[in-house]
């Protein structure tokens, strides 16, 4: 069985999968996920309007244990099942993802077997394929917007990653956030402000962004400080603003910056005739996001799907998920492992001195990582 641990910023989750077809060279199914579990610290960081990373780190520290012996006890096994362990090594937090690489270090150590270090993005990237329970269809482009990533990716096949778009800014999800916040709808925003939004005139304002800008950069610090100088001369004398108002503000903020996401999707589309559009991360809970992005990729004949949500927000079934994949496409360096807790190997080709590393663009993902 393999185990996967992801702490990188403010979830801590775990999941337990068979490897049985992974080691014989096959793709993961739904199946062979075991059990899995999640603690979400949202409600803890809430007070603070935002993660506060030692926080985070310390909240780890004592769910983690709790969520494996619960795992453990849902799959009916102990810590000698597991074969191989898998563990975000970044990108994220650097206290928030120590607590689970360390962890992970002990426990492959500890028994003895291999630890396969998953880049946190790759298992967005591929979050997709867990709900479609089917490889891509390549060329396929996947669009990761959360509270801390707006990445347009281009995969030629797996593990060829192209990053063709990102933000030169702040994030998507960061931008509901922080107009949320301006509209006082709490944190994190983007939930309440697309539910806000759901009674609001879309073009009472305007916040769209020019889509003649650079085709491989989002930004959307502009409709920020546009939303911020509306929002304060719409306010009363006594600084309140209406309720239709706000609904109004809240359904235009939405549409400037789903209009922004799709602009450059659809160029990246035009340039690259992609088969399918993946969106993932928090923000493709967004209904608008996900309705106006299939009605303008469909007539470009671009299949536009997205995961469900417990797939899209940070989980661990994606890191398991990636660390299969990883596993499947070289199955002897797993099934014959022959690690000793002297080689000062953690895993084919991963060094017992791995550390957290809080920045890891996928360009680096190292092909030889396969070998
Ligand atoms: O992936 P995620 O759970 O956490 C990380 O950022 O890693 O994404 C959270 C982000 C937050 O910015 C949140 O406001 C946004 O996703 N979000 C939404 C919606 N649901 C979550 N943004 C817009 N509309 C939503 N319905
Ligand atoms: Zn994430």
């Amino acid at each position: 069985m393999l185990l996967a641990i992801e702490t990188s910023c403010d979830e801590t989750a775990v999941a337990l999968f068979a490897t049985s077809r992974c080691l014989a060279g096959s793709l993961p199914q739904p199946e062979d996920l075991l059990a899995e579990a999640l603690y979400s610290q949202v409600a803890t960081h809430q007070a603070y309007g935002g993660v506060v990373p030692e926080i985070a780190a310390r909240e780890h520290v004592l769910r983690l244990p709790i969520l494996i012996d619960e795992i453990f006890a849902k799959a009916n096994v102990t810590a000698k099942d597991v074969t191989i362990v898998a563990v975000t090594s970044g990108p994220g937090l650097k206290g928030c993802l120590l607590v689970g690489l360390s962890w992970a270090k002990g426990f492959a150590l500890a028994q003895n077997i291999p630890l396969v270090a998953v880049n946190h993005i790759e298992g967005h990237l591929l979050s997709g394929e867990i709900g479609l329970a089917a490889e891509y269809q390549y060329p396929c482009l996947v669009l990761v917007v959360s509270g801390g990533h707006t990445e347009l990716v281009l995969i030629k096949s797996f593990r060829d990653y192209q990053i063709v778009a990102r933000t030169r800014d702040d994030a998507a999800g960061e931008a509901f956030d922080k107009t949320a916040s301006l509209l006082e709808l709490g944190y994190p925003g983007g939930p309440a402000l697309s539910q806000k939004a759901t009674t609001g005139d879309n073009r009472r304002f305007s916040f769209s962004v020019s889509s003649k800008g650079d085709p491989t950069l989002f930004s959307f610090s502009g409709l920020k400080t546009a939303a911020w100088r509306t929002i304060t001369a719409e306010r009363d004398a006594n600084g309140n603003l209406d309720e239709q108002t706000r609904c109004d503000l809240a359904a235009s903020i939405e549409q400037g910056i789903v209009q922004n996401l799709i602009d450059k999707t659809i160029l990246a589309c035009k340039a690259f005739q992609p088969k399918q559009l993946i969106i993932t991360g928090g923000v493709a809970a967004n209904k608008t996001l996900r309705s106006a992005m299939s009605e303008a990729l469909t007539p470009l004949g671009v299949a536009v799907y997205a995961p469900p949500f417990s797939l899209c927000t940070d989980n661990a079934v994606m890191i398991g998920y990636a660390a299969l994949r990883t596993v499947a496409t070289n199955p002897p360096a797993y099934r014959n492992w022959s690690g000793t807790k002297n080689s000062g190997m953690l895993g084919p080709n991963v060094p017992a001195s791995l550390g957290a590393t809080p920045r890891y663009p996928i360009e680096q993902i190292a092909p030889q990582e396969l070998k």
